[in-house]
């Protein structure tokens, strides 16, 4: 049986016009009702700046429904959908969007789910707007903030100060889209369901750990917030820290947020970046200059590859690599545990170090890289690797937001992040471009669609690594 929301609820969606709301939001609330989630009695709400009629904003929606579409679900689904256009920071807007709600609901109290798809500058207004609404609507309201929390650590202090005057923690969602993702939700999946893995996750036997994140575009339509923070914020600051603390972090006694959350703590308090100059390379693809948007001579780096380490017991000697870029070759996000070699090990020229890889996009797969020796006389070794896909296959398949839309509902927020998880993840990042400020790390240019800049290579070949490329199947 699939989970069903039971409770009605009013789904308010604040930037409504806006691309995340196109490009994910829509589509992930389609999918939800394709997969007959709601409840009998619901509504949404699009809230943006922009006057445009209800009919409108139906057809705007619609048209944001892409692929394989049930004509009958998308309509039904659209007859629970309203627009309501108002300033962010206007009490009299929300007061009357309280109205609307209201009469929609017929006064009951139902859940009420806030989603905001805004720049962080409207953040504020509505937080403080949305709360003054709790004696008419009720006490369940939930928010749901979506990355970025701020630019630096002093913004997110100050942002999760003002959230938490208005909002409690348990009624506070913050997204970051990765922890949707098929793969990453099985990294915690593998390790609970096979203790050999847990044993292997240990710093004590792995001699570093590798993740690629590298994507065959640039930046487009985010261009004014994209040059303003380049791709250490934009791609390391949340999304692959997090994906490094669900593999490194000690395996949480439950499977429940404040236990997740914790774990994750300790290993994102305790990265450290040192080795300055070995240890930081940073490159621009070629043609960024000319996107328009882009300042003249901009420096936002859209290519960082990074050492770092865990300051934990058994992982402070472990080197990870963490290398990320924009309009690289090919689009392919996977991560490596490069394991020790035994003291025993051969020496023999077909034999590699053991390899655990995992894949996320564009396929979810797994593999563990063995090696056997071929059989008879020859002393002779070949692979034996093992993969399995890890893609999600049946009928409840989501995607990510829509699988994380279904967490708030059922007020879970074991795949969200906590504001300490956040802020350490900050002072890191914080660290880090301190580091490449003060010792004016250069920016390496990169032709569009390689493999981001040469120099990337000495940060590995200093510890005497390489970084794998994973051929893409
Ligand atoms: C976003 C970044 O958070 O993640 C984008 O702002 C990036 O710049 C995107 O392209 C990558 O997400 P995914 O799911 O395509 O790996």
């Amino acid at each position: 049986m699939l989970y069903r929301i039971e409770k009605s609820f009013v789904f308010t969606l604040f930037g409504a016009s806006g691309d995340l709301a196109k490009v994910k939001i829509f589509p992930a609330l389609y999918a939800l009702a394709e997969q007959k989630r709601f409840p009998k009695e619901y509504f949404i709400f699009g809230y943006s700046r922009t006057a445009k009629s209800d009919k409108e904003f139906r057809d705007e929606f619609r048209k944001s429904i892409k692929g394989e579409v049930n004509e009958k679900i998308l309509s039904e689904l659209l007859e629970h959908v309203f627009y309501f256009s108002g300033q962010y920071d206007s009490p009299s807007d929300f007061k009357k969007l309280s109205k609307e709600v209201l009469i929609k609901t017929r006064e009951k109290k139902v859940t009420m789910i806030n989603y905001l798809a805004v720049p962080p500058s409207a953040f504020s207004g509505i937080i403080t707007n949305l709360a003054s609404l709790r004696k008419s609507l009720g006490d369940d309201l939930r928010l749901v903030i979506e990355k970025p929390f701020g630019h630096d650590e002093a913004s997110a202090r100050e942002l999760f100060h003002e959230v938490s005057m208005h909002f409690p923690a348990n009624r506070i969602f913050l997204l970051d889209h990765y922890l949707g993702k098929e793969a990453v939700q099985s990294i915690l999946s593998l390790r609970y369901a096979n203790g050999i893995l847990n044993t292997l996750l240990s710093g004590r036997l792995i001699a570093n750990i590798q993740i690629t994140a590298s994507e065959d575009l640039s930046v487009a339509n985010r261009i004014s917030y994209f040059d303003q923070v380049g791709i250490i914020k934009d791609m390391i600051q949340s999304h692959l820290l997090q994906l490094l603390a669900l593999l490194t972090m000690e395996l949480p006694v439950e499977q429940e947020a404040s236990s997740i959350h914790r774990e994750k703590i300790s290993v994102l308090s305790a990265l450290k970046y040192r080795g300055y100059e070995r240890a930081m390379v940073l490159g621009q693809h070629e043609s960024y200059k000319s996107i328009p948007g882009v300042k003249k001579g901009s420096k936002s780096p859209t290519f960082a590859a990074i050492r770092l380490f865990i300051d934990r017991q058994d992982w402070y000697k472990v080197p990870i690599y963490i290398r990320t870029g924009k309009m690289l070759d090919k689009k392919h996000t996977y991560v490596v545990v490069e394991f020790k070699k035994h003291p025993f090990q051969m020496n023999n020229k077909d034999i590699e170090t053991n390899k655990l890889i995992l894949e996320l996009q564009p396929q979810e797969k797994l593999h563990l890289k063995l090696f056997t020796k071929i059989g008879g006389t020859k002393n002779e070794y070949h692979d034996l690797t093992t993969s399995e896909s890890l893609a999600c296959y049946g009928d409840d398949c989501l995607p990510e937001h829509a699988r994380l839309l279904l967490n708030v509902f059922q007020n879970d927020q074991s795949n969200f992040l906590s504001f300490e998880e956040i802020i350490a993840t900050w002072k890191f990042t914080d660290k880090l471009l301190s580091c490449a400020q003060n010792r004016d790390v250069p920016i390496h240019m990169y032709q569009d669609y390689s493999r981001g800049p040469r120099e990337q290579n000495k940060i590995t070949e200093n510890d005497g690594f390489q970084w794998l490329d994973i051929p893409l199947k």
